[in-house]
């Protein structure tokens, strides 16, 4: 029998303390520990040595990983669930984390292989109705339970190929005193969870929840447990949904896979450009770049605003870029390219709910900036991309020839490039040397007097 301890633990960082602090000594926080009741083991058995054996003896096959059948979600899953893994989703409520599980299942369980869903927050009647929605789905085995050790029995019993618990944070382990969701459950969840996808082999996916600035709420170290986290990201008012890996043992991070929230179903969307790359022409203040996300390069729309401020310190707002990087294309703007922005609040918006993180999509921000400050249209049909250089210098983007193929893909006339960009593809490229050739090339009538005449 295990004692029970008492303990405190911070509900943000899962940092335990033996008394109660005001604040956390893990993060920083105050007023953030809680009482917990601990489950301690009541001693420890006697160890025995276990035989190491050398990497090249342990048999390991790419070809064993699961397709989900969802490409999208392969993509980022980097080719597929690998067994006995443990992946974590994210996502906000509603954002479509069960129906996107659950289409997997479903093509998982048509594909021969056996299929779980545990679902504590849903009846097993409300997962038939959305499986009747989504269709495909009859040969999925369902288990409503939320008590952690028939979980846990009923997968060592009947190990089924894929697991999909839907949600970590609804398990409880009755040997803990506390609620179902507090940090030290989740924390027992995932751990037990853990040894049986490994021991049982079984591909685990848990489902969390998310806390409002948009973390995988529970303790911090269920995102250092688990071997990959994906988080599914959107709007909820916009139906398509943005799925990235922020964690991946077996894949890279930087791969994205983009749906369409429909009445059947997630669908994926294999072209992100076609919905996302369109600009009105002769819109001001609206600039077409080519981003690269993993090894898929993606058009996107940047929007910006330029409006005059009366602050000591103009704002500078971006959705979906980096402060930072946006604070430094302003300045590189003001300094380098005469887009004099000192006195004006600058508003910069990537379509789609799209996040760009590279700095390939620099010039597409600048531009964007650039038209909106000087009230010029971007010329028709241009896409860009490169990185500014604090010189205002523009420095070659990497895969340039896959950024210029969906260029040309997409039926864009030219693309302004940093110079020393090579073209095999079927499209004017503009190479620019420095930021403002670049924006002298962009524009569509950016003559001299009109520059910084906007603010
Ligand atoms: N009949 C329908 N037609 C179109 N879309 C629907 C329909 N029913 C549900 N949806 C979409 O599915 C979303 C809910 O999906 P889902 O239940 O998979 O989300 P979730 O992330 O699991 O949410 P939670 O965190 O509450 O479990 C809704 O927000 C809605 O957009
Ligand atoms: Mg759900």
């Amino acid at each position: 029998m295990a004692k029970i301890t008492v303990q405190f633990a911070c509900a943000d960082c899962g940092t335990t303390s033996g008394r109660w602090l005001g604040k956390c000594p893990g993060c920083g926080a105050f007023g953030t520990l809680v009482e917990e009741l601990h489950g301690s083991p009541s001693g420890t058995k006697a160890a025995r040595p276990s035989t190491p054996v050398p990497i090249a003896d342990v048999s390991a096959d790419e070809a064993d990983r699961i397709s989900t059948g969802v490409s999208e979600l392969d993509r980022v899953l980097g080719g597929g669930l690998v067994p006995a893994s443990l992946v974590l989703v994210g996502g906000e409520p509603g954002v479509g984390k069960s129906t996107l599980l659950l289409t997997a299942l479903g093509a998982i369980s048509r594909g021969g292989r056996r299929a779980l869903l545990v679902t504590g927050e849903e009846s097993a009647a409300q997962v038939a109705l959305r499986a009747a929605r989504l269709g495909g789905a009859e040969q999925v085995e369902i288990l409503a339970e939320t008590e952690l050790d028939t979980v846990c029995a009923t997968l060592e019993a009947e190990r089924p190929d894929v697991c999909v618990i839907d949600s970590v944070q609804t398990l409880h382990a009755s040997a803990l005193g506390s609620a179902p969701g507090s940090v030290a459950q989740v924390r027992e969840a995932a751990g037990r969870l853990l040894r049986v996808a490994k021991e049982s082999g079984v591909a685990t996916v848990l489902v969390g929840h998310v806390t409002k600035d948009g973390a995988v709420a529970g303790p911090r170290v269920l995102e250092h447990l688990v071997d990959c986290v994906l988080q599914f990201e959107g709007d909820r008012y916009h139906e398509h949904r943005i799925l990235r890996a922020t964690k991946n043992r077996f894949g890279s991070t930087n791969e994205l896979g983009v749906f369409e929230m429909t009445a059947a179903g997630l669908v994926g969307v294999p072209d992100p450009s076609e919905l996302f790359g369109t600009t009105h022409p002769g819109e001001v203040g609206a600039a077409v770049g080519c981003a690269l996300e993993g090894t898929r390069p993606m058009l996107l729309e940047v929007q910006a605003l330029v409006a005059p401020s009366d602050l000591a310190m103009p704002r500078r707002v971006g959705t979906g870029v980096d402060p930072k990087r946006l604070a430094m294309i302003v300045a590189v703007l003001g300094r380098h390219a005469g887009v004099a922005l000192a006195s004006a609040d600058v508003f910069v918006n990537v379509a789609g709910g799209v996040r760009i993180e590279e700095p390939g999509a620099d010039l597409a921000v600048a531009l964007a900036i650039a038209s909106a400050a000087r009230g010029v249209p971007v010329r028709e049909g241009v896409a860009v991309f490169g990185e500014i250089g604090l010189t205002g210098r523009l420095r070659q983007a990497s895969q340039a020839e896959r950024r210029l193929e969906e260029c040309a893909k997409l039926g864009l006339a030219t693309v302004i490039a940093p110079a020393g960009t090579a073209s095999r593809v079927s499209l004017r490229v503009a190479a620019a040397e420095t930021l403002r050739a670049a924006i002298a090339e962009g524009l569509e009538t950016a003559s001299a007097s009109a520059v910084g005449a906007a603010a």
